[in-house]
């Protein structure tokens, strides 16, 4: 027997596309001229809420990746009609639209090879391995010297001979990546790993920085020249990006980056050293990085000196910052090594006190006073 819901009258559903919830479903009510049709409001890809999407011709586009699907029988775009979402029967009755909640069509998902980065991350054995991440920019076809790389350069390779750790270099300016595009602001959830721009855009170049960090590294050496008082527009670009990692130990309590070390290299024209090196320290923290003692170098020129010209000169003809560049990657080894050694860190979280959780009351928790 089908069960009729009244929706309401169908002046309430004069736009192309009108949310509906009835109980906790939620359901997409689609207009295509004077013909009204109801949908599952629940998008296959990760959940979104269809209902609150557009339309694209007869396509609902759901307002989270995306994905579309056809507003009066749920089937998902040509070719991805596998992913189909439910369809339900309806009717006009005394000017009001009514839809039978026992008529849905299945739900249907099409086969998704998942991302390559999906997989599990597990270190593989070998040496203790280094990636640099330049994140300075500069004109490709008018290159110029960065302190800042040169330093890295500096440290890369003092892992590499004399620490005998594997490394890779990674120039955020030589790559192709969008902007952050805000998908945590829509919802928790349509912030997703990999990153839903990795997933969409095959030419999206940052799973470079991704499987480096999230697969391949035990020790990252970040590299930023300081602009105006902040690390560069390149490291925040990228930063932005990572905010899937960082989420995933919110929403999912999954911890992406485990024994992983953070180390920083940061030069610049002026002074705020230590605030660039806390902002950074605070991120990588909080996506899960150990830090090495004394966990940056730093050089800065041009607050009282404002002769930059001088600055490379100075920086590549200090033995002194050369030897710190080293240390420093020597002490960001040791400290892999000890955490790999260990394998000591949590791959889940103790939740409370973490972003995003909400606290129970329990009077009888062990350890804390009883409450007045
Ligand atoms: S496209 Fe709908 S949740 Fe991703």
């Amino acid at each position: 027997m089908p069960t009729w819901q009244d929706l309401g009258p169908v002046e309430r559903f004069s736009r192309p596309l009108t949310p509906v919830t009835v109980g906790k479903t939620r359901y997409a009510v689609t207009r295509q001229g004077d013909r009204l049709s109801v949908l599952s409001g629940v998008c296959n890809h990760a959940g979104g809420p269809l209902g609150e999407g557009r339309c694209d011709g007869e396509y609902v586009v759901c307002p989270w990746h995306g994905w579309k699907y056809h507003g009066v029988t749920g089937l998902g775009e040509p070719g991805f009609e596998a992913d189909a979402v439910p369809s339900l029967q309806v009717r006009v009755e005394s000017g009001r639209l009514l839809v039978d909640l026992d008529s849905a069509t299945p739900r249907t998902k099409g086969h998704h090879d998942p991302h390559p980065l999906a997989r599990k991350p597990e270190r593989a054995p070998g040496p203790v391995r280094v990636v640099g991440i330049s994140t300075t920019n500069m004109d490709r076809k008018n290159p110029r010297t960065s302190t800042s790389d040169a330093l890295l350069e500096v440290a890369t390779s003092h892992a590499q001979t004399a620490l005998g750790a594997e490394t890779r270099t990674i120039r955020l300016a030589e790559l192709t990546f969008r902007h952050c595009e805000g998908y945590y602001s829509k919802s928790a959830r349509a912030c997703t790993w990999p990153c839903s721009i990795t997933q969409m855009d095959p030419d999206d170049q940052l799973d470079r920085v991704y499987e480096a960090l999230v697969h391949w590294a035990d020790v990252y050496l970040v590299a930023t020249p300081i602009r105006w008082g902040a690390a560069s527009s390149l490291y925040f670009k990228m930063v932005e990006r990572m905010n899937c990692i960082q989420n995933q130990v919110t929403i999912a309590n999954r911890v992406l980056l485990r024994n992983k070390v953070t180390a920083f290299i940061i030069t610049g024209g002026q002074d705020n050293v230590q605030a660039v090196a806390g902002s950074m320290m605070a991120f990588f923290g909080e996506i899960g990085c150990q830090f090495p003692p004394f966990p940056f170098v730093a050089h800065s020129r041009g607050w009282s000196a404002e002769d930059m010209e001088r600055n490379v000169e100075s920086v590549m003809k200090s033995a002194e910052l050369r030897e710190g560049a080293q240390m420093l990657a020597a002490r960001a080894v040791d400290t892999a090594r000890a955490l790999l050694a260990k394998a000591a860190a949590p791959g889940e979280l103790a939740r409370g006190g973490r972003k995003a959780h909400a606290l129970p009351i329990d009077d009888g928790a062990p350890g804390l006073p009883p409450r007045e």
